[in-house]
């Protein structure tokens, strides 16, 4: 049986990774590493808990000595890496927290990994999951490829690129077998209210303003997160060693007008009268050093592993919206620890 690790399996984009995994492939055992910081919540993979393949380890990549002793322990053959600090305008605030996961968390598992693997790297893999971000900011055009240059420009980007670079270093240097991959911005179930799908989503809900930065003619490409499941599940099986692939949704959407399409369908959920939510929404200071627009070419990973998107962003947006609508429990825990003194230092309230 293959021993394998997913860090941040109890966060938005890993749980929809290990749920996949644990069901999937009986033949692995699945450890599910997480910290449960403010974004990590066991609720979301509840469904999981009691499976014979399963186990749930709760400790903080930042800690060496933990991680040495873990890997020794079990020996994993491989390593699926989501466990990181996620949110943009956290990162603003609060850079450090983003140096200490992201770069040295990624480091500890690297080195732990080259550890316990000693250099027979057959059938052995490590997975970095990152972001698109690491590219920068485009203009009106173009497109982010595989061999476009890292230009970070937030904390939490440059975090992101500083643990890339360390794991194709790894490669390089070690020998290391590892694959990545830099997807676009997901959205769907579970995913934290301090991100701007889920966030609007509470705050509609709720009646409350939805504050858009600076003008709102800000462009992001948006993934349904089980289709990002899908292809880090090809990638882990199919990419080859050493290789980048950019994931990516075809999917642009301006965040004013992808805000104006989200209180028009939760306007219909609602049985709210047209336009209701629409005067909810409010311009707000931008955020600083704020991407103008993100959008992935996902055709290398089309091409060689046969990905593409298998959700439209209406079908998505429509999932994601009943799933918090028939959550009210999940979205009020979430929204009762230290949701509130966040919300109101980040939006002045
Ligand atoms: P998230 O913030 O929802 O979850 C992160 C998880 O990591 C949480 O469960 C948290 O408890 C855990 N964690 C944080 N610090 C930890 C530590 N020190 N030790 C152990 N566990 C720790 O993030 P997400 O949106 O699910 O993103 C998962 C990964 O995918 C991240 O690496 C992120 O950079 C990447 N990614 C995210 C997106 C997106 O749109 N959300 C897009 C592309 C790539
Ligand atoms: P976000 O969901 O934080 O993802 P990222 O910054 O990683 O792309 O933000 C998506 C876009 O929405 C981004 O352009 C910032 C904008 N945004 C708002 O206008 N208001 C908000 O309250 C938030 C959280 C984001």
């Amino acid at each position: 049986m293959k021993k394998i690790l997913i860090t941040g399996g109890a966060g938005f984009i890993g749980s929809h990774v290990v749920r996949r995994f644990v069901n999937k492939y009986p033949n692995y055992h699945i450890y599910n590493l997480d910290a449960l910081t403010y974004a990590g919540n066991l609720e979301n993979i509840v469904d999981i808990e009691q499976k014979q393949n399963y186990t749930f380890i709760k400790g903080d990549i930042v800690d060496a000595d933990f991680i040495n002793t873990l890997f020794k322990e079990h020996q994993f053959d491989g390593v699926l890496h989501l466990a990181a600090e996620s949110h943009v305008d956290r990162s603003i605030t609060d850079p450090l927290s983003f140096v200490k996961t992201n770069v040295i968390g990624t480091m500890n598992l690297l080195n732990a990994a080259k550890e316990i693997w000693k250099g027979n790297y057959e059938g052995k893999r490590f997975y970095h999951i990152s972001t698109d971000e690491v590219y920068g900011s485009l203009g009106e055009t173009g497109l982010f490829t595989e061999t476009t240059s890292y230009d970070p420009n937030s904390p939490y980007s440059a975090s992101k690129a500083s643990s890339d670079h360390f794991v194709r270093a790894y490669g390089e240097t070690y020998g290391l077998p590892y694959v990545l991959t830099n997807c676009s911005n997901n959205y769907g179930p579970n995913h934290f209210p301090e991100k701007l799908i889920p966030l609007f989503i509470n705050n509609i809900i709720n009646k409350k303003s939805l504050p858009v930065y600076g003008d709102g003619k800000y462009t992001r490409d948006w993934l349904f997160v089980e289709d990002h499941a899908v292809a880090i599940d090809l990638v882990f099986h199919e990419g080859k060693n050493h290789e980048t692939y950019n994931i990516g949704g075809f999917n642009e959407w301006q965040n004013i007008e992808l805000v104006k399409l989200l209180c028009k369908l939760m306007d219909e959920k609602l049985g709210r009268k047209a336009g209701e939510s629409e005067e909810l929404i409010t311009y707000v200071k931008d955020r600083p050093g704020h991407d103008l627009r993100y959008a992935i070419d996902a055709s290398k990973i089309n091409k060689e592993l046969g990905w593409k998107p298998s959700v439209t962003f209406e079908e998505g947006l429509e999932k994601t919206i009943d799933w918090y609508l028939s959550n009210e429990i999940w979205l009020k825990n979430v929204t009762s620890r230290d949701y509130k003194k966040y919300y109101d230092n980040q939006y002045n309230m």
